[in-house]
This record gives structure tokens, sequence and C-alpha cells, in this order.
């Protein structure tokens, strides 16, 4: 019987991977998380077979026992930048394949870093989720021939738990990216970019604040399709998590005085346009199509009603994937790893996507 574990399995992330990885039939699933009655709670509702296990990832026998047996370890707990590679060795040590909804570059070098020789038959799949995730994975539909232009919006308004928060508040600093910053002709461009005050862009409600971001992952992407000019937006409905994040960053006492602050921001963006989130990418080819060749698709929107559920649909997505056999061994992310039509067309079907277009 393939054993599947999702720790973090009752948590905003968590609930919806195991609704879906029930739904896709692929094995029986071990729920972990330090609540047993919330982790029971999620069994009782999950069709199919559904275990619950008490663990707490921080005691290093708890998780060597939740994630001995599994076929594949599937963590949506966090916070990601303070777990780290914990979880993903302990997978591996068990013989496990792995995926985390997050984690970003930083988890992946740390991993990399005292390589498990597991890791030469096993994949370690970071970044399955939304931001990181699809937004360096769905620009590549976009990428047929050389791009001169790739262009990013990625935001909305969405529910921040307190653990999301303590993330969103570690994103800080040149190894996630660099605020104002677009990617030019090979290089990073300091400055290049001023933020987007009240405007309009396909697929976001009404007048939204783009915030010039250009994080690592973003970076990667123009380096590896060798984009002439990159340029990535944060996208916000009002000005409340900027600040939150402003205020936050201009303290260097600890970031958990301002977990309960951007929280709060989150929830007066909600109430402003109530919940929505969507990438959307514009590419500009590098030449025009030569008589009779077909024109590549130049933009591509998706829309969620909740960024935060559909990180958990990413999560299984890139599960249902590993457990294919479609990704190979090694530690990447998911944007590096995963087929990316394959992941659009299983989205384009999913419930929590609410708009899917490419042309
Ligand atoms: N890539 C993306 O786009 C993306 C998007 C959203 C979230 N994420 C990441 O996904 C993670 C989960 O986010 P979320 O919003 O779902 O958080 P959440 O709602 O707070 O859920 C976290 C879950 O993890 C469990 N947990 C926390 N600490 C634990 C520990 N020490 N040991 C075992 N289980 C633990 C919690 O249960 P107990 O408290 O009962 O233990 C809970 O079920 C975060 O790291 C976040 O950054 C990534």
């Amino acid at each position: 019987m393939t054993v599947i574990g999702v720790l973090g399995g009752a948590g905003t992330v968590g609930r919806v991977a195991v609704d879906r990885l029930a739904g896709y039939g692929l094995g029986e699933l071990r729920i972990g998380g330090r609540d047993i009655d919330r982790v029971t709670a999620v069994c009782r509702a999950t069709p199919g077979a559904a275990v619950p296990v008490r663990v707490d990832l921080r005691d290093p026998d708890e998780l060597r026992a939740f994630c001995t047996g599994c076929r594949v370890v599937v963590n949506c707990a966090g916070p990601s930048y303070q777990v780290l590679d914990t979880v993903a060795r302990a997978a591996l040590a068990a013989g496990a394949d792995y995926v985390d909804a997050g984690g970003d570059l930083t988890a992946v070098e740390a991993l990399e870093s005292a390589a498990p020789p597991e890791l030469a038959e096993r994949a370690a799949v970071f970044s399955a989720g939304v931001m990181p995730g699809l937004s360096g994975l769905l620009p590549r539909l976009l990428a047929a021939g050389p791009l001169a232009r790739l262009d990013g919006y990625v935001g909305g308004a969405a529910r921040i738990s307190e653990l999301s928060a303590v993330d969103v508040l570690l994103t800080r600093g040149p190894r996630f990216g660099t605020a104002l910053a677009a990617w030019r002709d090979g290089r990073l461009a300091p400055g290049a970019l001023a933020p987007l005050h009240d405007v309009t862009l396909p697929g976001f409600a009404g007048r939204v604040h783009a915030w010039p971001f250009l994080s690592a992952e973003f970076a990667r992407l123009a380096t590896e399709l060798d984009v002439a000019e990159a340029r990535n937006y944060t996208v916000y409905v009002t000005d409340a998590i900027p600040r939150a994040l402003a205020e936050a960053w201009a303290d260097d006492g600890p970031i958990e005085r301002h977990v309960a602050a951007v929280v709060a921001a989150a929830e007066a963006d909600l109430a402003a346009t109530g919940p929505y989130y969507t990438l959307l990418f514009q590419a500009v080819p590098a030449a025009m199509p030569a008589p009779g060749q077909s024109k590549a698709p130049r933009r591509l929107i998706l829309r969620t009603p909740d960024s935060y559920a559909l990180s958990g649909v990413v999560a299984a997505i890139a599960t249902r994937e590993v457990l294919d056999g479609r990704v190979e061994p090694g530690a990447r992310s998911a944007a590096e790893c995963l087929d990316a039509a394959a992941v659009f067309a299983r989205l384009s079907g999913d419930p929590l996507v609410t708009q899917a277009e490419i042309r």
C-alpha cells in the first residue's frame, strides 16, 4: 500500500492538499500535526483511508516515526523559511520522496549543502505552491522561443495565517529577491523600476498597486529562458501589506512582534475586495513569427478565489507527478522540475481555478 504523509495536513494549505490527494486516489494518507484533534477531524472528513498522527517536526524522533513507511512525504507545515530542509532530510532518510508547499531556494540550498546520499535516487521538490511555485513555472508556457521581455504580476487579497505571516516577514534580503529591480541583459538592474499605484491590470479586480520585486525565482527563470528584460511585480489591492512590511523591516527587533500587523493588513485587503488572487504573465517575443509560423501565446492569466488553498492543489499535483515517476531524482524547485503544460492542464480542471487563459 502506498502511504502518503501530509505534515501540516490540518492547515490552510494542507487541508486542500489532503482533499485533492484523497480525490486522486493515490494511496493511504497519513496526516500529521501537533494538535491531534484537528488532524483527526481532517481524517474523518477525508474520503478513503486517512490516519491521524501527532507529530511535532521539531522532535527528531517523532518526525522519523512519521516519515517511516511513507512512499512520499508532503510538507505543508512551517514556517518554511525556518523549517528549511528539516522535514526533507527525515523523509529522504526514511526512503521517501519529498514535496514541500514552501521552502524556496534557501531550502534547496540547505539540502544540497550536505546532500544526503538518498538524493541520488529520490526527488525533493520545494516551492510546490503558488508563489513561489506557479510564479516560476507558468511563464514558461509563453517561452516558445527567445523573449525580448517577460512581465509577471502576482497577487490579490488573501487571508494570511500567523504561521504564513512569519514566512512573509522572512522573505527579506537578496536571497529572496530585490525590490525595485529588473532583469536586463543577463544581470540585475537595481532601482530600474518604480511602484505602479492605482493601475488596472488584466485579470485583477479594480485598481491595484504593483510593487516591483525581482524574486530570486524570477531572476533564475529569466536567466534560464535568456530573456532580454524581465519585470516582476507583487500586486496588492491596498497599500496595507507593503506598509506593514516596511514598518517591520525598519525594526531590528524580532519579527514575531509584527505578525499580528501583517495578518491584520491582509484582513484589510480582504475587506476591500473580497478574496481573489491572480497570476498574470505577459511576454514579447524577440522576433516576429516567420510567415506561415503560428503566433506564440503572449499572455497567461490564472485566477483563484484562494491562493493558499490553491497552493495545496499545486502540492497535490506535484505529489502526483512524483508518484507517477515524472520527476527526476535530486533537489529542485517545482518550477524547475514540473511540466508546465501538464500542471496548467490539471489546474484548468480544478474547482479552485476560476480563470485559466493562455493566448
Ligand atoms: N508557495 C506558496 O505559494 C505558499 C503559499 C501558502 C503557504 N505556503 C507555505 O505553506 C506553509 C503552511 O501555510 P498555511 O498558511 O497552511 O499555515 P497554517 O494554516 O498555519 O497551517 C500550518 C500547519 O502546520 C502544522 N504545524 C505547524 N507547526 C508544526 C510543527 N512544529 N510540527 C508539525 N506540524 C506543525 C499546523 O498544525 P499544528 O499547529 O496542529 O501543529 C498546521 O496544520 C507555510 O510555511 C507557508 O509559508 C506556501
